[in-house]
């Protein structure tokens, strides 16, 4: 049998992850959580858009848990700590797109509960995504060919006008009076994970930081924006740029950019890679770059058809490491305590799409 799994919830990313699962001979979906009310008792397959799987949505925890579940692929908008170390301490472990990569941004007590849950459940916590997350591995990997590593930059430069939730725009500055005086708060607050991201690296490449800081950047909307799913009037945000350094001897030696947009004018109206950048400095010096494009035959128009590529970029590197999170030491664990993780699915021959 494959491993038993428990969707928890279905927005954006969450609706990726089920349909991946269902997809996957060596999973087997077994539950699925809903955070909404107007969701639960609705089927999980009809709630990701593919056909009905005979699973209920529900809000009932404990129903869950007691599937007894090998992992939970966790994607709400927010991280919940007393729902992560409900699940943690039954013994499912846990793999996450919802802001954790080691946690440290959660706080220290938060990240000492979910430590204390995994011991308890003898379980696992695996947080990635598209970035932070994989963009980071890319950069990683890309250091692996150099003898002297001096920097290394891992840029995201992409138009988010497409990925509608409101809620995490928001958190990030988007659709905020530029002029708001707490707009580098609020951005350094909602884009902590990415200075997880920088640790997560530094980890990796046994490199002692002194600090990890955040520099951001914002531009203006010059006109009204109607994304339908929230507004971004004239003299708002509708760009942010967020740095974060990792640093040692005041020298950022690691550094996770990212620099989203929203709508169409903007001042600076910055340009964009429409993708994934790494830069090492070193001997040699790298750069790579990853691209998302759509499929063969794809039949996307909107900003938001082409984002289903991004969410499907983003639930990825969780689903497919479920396998080898279920099967790894207890506590929270990153891609260095983790073996190889690749794509899983290959078409066959007889079925090529
Ligand atoms: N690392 C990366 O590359 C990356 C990229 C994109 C997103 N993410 C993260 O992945 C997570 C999911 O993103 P998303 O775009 O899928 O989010 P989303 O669609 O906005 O929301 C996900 C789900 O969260 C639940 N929810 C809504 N409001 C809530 C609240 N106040 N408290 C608790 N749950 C609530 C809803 O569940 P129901 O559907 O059950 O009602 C919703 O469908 C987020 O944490 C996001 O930051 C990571």
């Amino acid at each position: 049998m494959g491993h038993r799994v428990v969707q928890w919830t279905t927005g954006n990313v969450g609706r990726r992850s089920l349909r991946a699962i269902v997809a996957n001979p060596d999973l087997e979906l077994v539950g699925c959580y809903a955070h909404g009310p107007e969701k639960v008792g609705r089927d999980a397959g009809e709630l990701a858009g593919i056909e009905r799987v005979g699973i209920a949505a529900t809000a009932d925890i404990d129903a869950l848990l007691a599937l007894r579940p090998d992992c939970v692929s966790y994607n709400p908008v927010w991280p919940d700590v007393d729902h992560l170390c409900r699940i943690l301490a039954s013994g499912c472990n846990v793999v996450t797109t919802a802001a954790f990569i080691t946690g440290h941004a959660l706080g220290a007590d938060a990240r000492a509960r979910i430590e204390a849950a995994c011991r308890d459940g003898r379980s696992s916590i695996f947080g990635s995504g598209m970035n932070p997350g994989f963009a980071n591995l890319l950069g990683l990997v890309s250091a692996g060919i150099c003898d002297r590593i001096d920097r290394i930059t891992v840029t995201e430069s992409v138009d988010a006008t497409g990925y509608a939730s409101a809620e995490t725009q928001q958190s990030v500055g988007f659709g905020h009076p530029i002029t708001h005086p707490g707009l580098h708060a609020m951005v350094e607050k909602g884009t902590a994970v990415f200075g997880d991201g920088v640790s997560m690296m530094a980890d990796a490449l046994g490199l002692e930081l002194d600090a990890v800081r955040c520099e951001t950047k914002f531009a203006v909307a010059t006109r009204d924006h109607d994304l339908g799913f929230m507004r971004i009037d004239e003299g708002c945000v509708a760009g942010v740029e967020a740095s974060w350094h990792g640093l040692t001897n005041g020298r950022s030696r690691i550094e996770l950019r990212v620099q989203w947009k929203m709508g169409q004018h903007m001042e600076p109206d910055w340009p964009l890679e429409h993708g994934y950048v790494v830069h090492v400095e070193g001997q040699p010096r790298v750069k790579t770059k990853l691209e998302i494009r759509p499929p063969k035959g794809f039949q996307g128009k909107s900003f938001v058809d082409f984002m289903q590529l991004g969410m499907i970029a983003t639930a990825m590197p969780a689903i497919n490491a479920i396998p080898h999170v279920c099967r790894a030491e207890p506590g929270i664990v990153g891609y260095g305590d983790l073996p190889l993780i690749t794509g899983a699915g290959f078409c066959s021959e007889e079925n090529p799409a």
